[in-house]
């Protein structure tokens, strides 16, 4: 398929039929994201696969009881085949903005950074990986999980590392609830696009 039509065709998902996902099958996929660009290679960013079986674990710390109760969701998001926990190293990129070549930089210590390059490559390697998915005929919703992320770090063990997102995995059972997001009214892509001189 096309790149430009993959991107067109993605679309997040929320309500998945349970299949699961091969681990092999997904780790190979997520070495294949990590093509993504690294700010001054730092390499910071790690793609940490979870199986279906994993997910009951995963979703007792990234959400919360009354969450669980009350989101009409959630249902939908349990049945994912598995997930894929994007975690980046502030440390590596801190470590190699010092050494000689970008030392100058000032950006050996991160609370200098203005943009947090290891959020944008996690990002990066995000999208690659959603589209490599979308190509495979597999379907994903990124997740956001900051009121637990530190459960979650800690129940992953990878409390030195930050958490950028979860990827939830799985096939989509066409009960998706949508999103209140996609009733806004933006401005429309080509109006998100400008010259800056005529
Ligand atoms: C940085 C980022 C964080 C997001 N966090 C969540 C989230 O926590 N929960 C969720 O259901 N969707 C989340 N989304 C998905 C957006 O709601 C979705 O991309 C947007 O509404 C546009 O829909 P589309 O991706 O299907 O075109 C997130 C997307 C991005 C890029």
């Amino acid at each position: 398929m096309e790149l430009r039509d993959l991107l067109a065709q993605r679309r997040m998902t929320r309500s998945f039929d349970g299949t699961p996902v091969d681990l092999a099958w997904l780790e190979e996929l997520c070495a294949l994201a990590l093509w993504a660009p690294t700010a001054g290679n730092s390499a910071g960013v790690r793609l940490n696969t979870l199986g279906h079986g994993d997910l009951e674990g995963f979703f007792a710390v990234a959400t919360d009881e009354q969450w669980r109760a009350r989101s009409t969701r959630f249902h939908g998001l349990r049945r994912a085949g598995g997930a894929v926990l994007v975690t980046s190293r502030p440390q590596d990129y801190e470590a190699r903005y010092d050494e000689d070549d970008k030392a100058g930089s000032g950006l050996g210590e991160r609370s200098a950074w203005p943009v947090p390059y290891w959020h944008t490559d996690a990002a990066m390697a995000t999208m690659a990986l959603l589209l490599l998915l979308e190509e495979r005929g597999w379907q994903a919703v990124l997740w956001g999980s900051f009121r637990h992320s530190e459960d979650v770090r800690r129940w992953a063990g990878l409390e030195d590392e930050e958490l950028f997102a979860s990827v939830l995995i799985g096939k989509t059972d066409g009960d998706d609830v949508t999103s209140k997001s996609l009733d806004r009214t933006v401005p429309a892509r080509h109006e998100r696009v400008r010259r800056l001189v005529p």
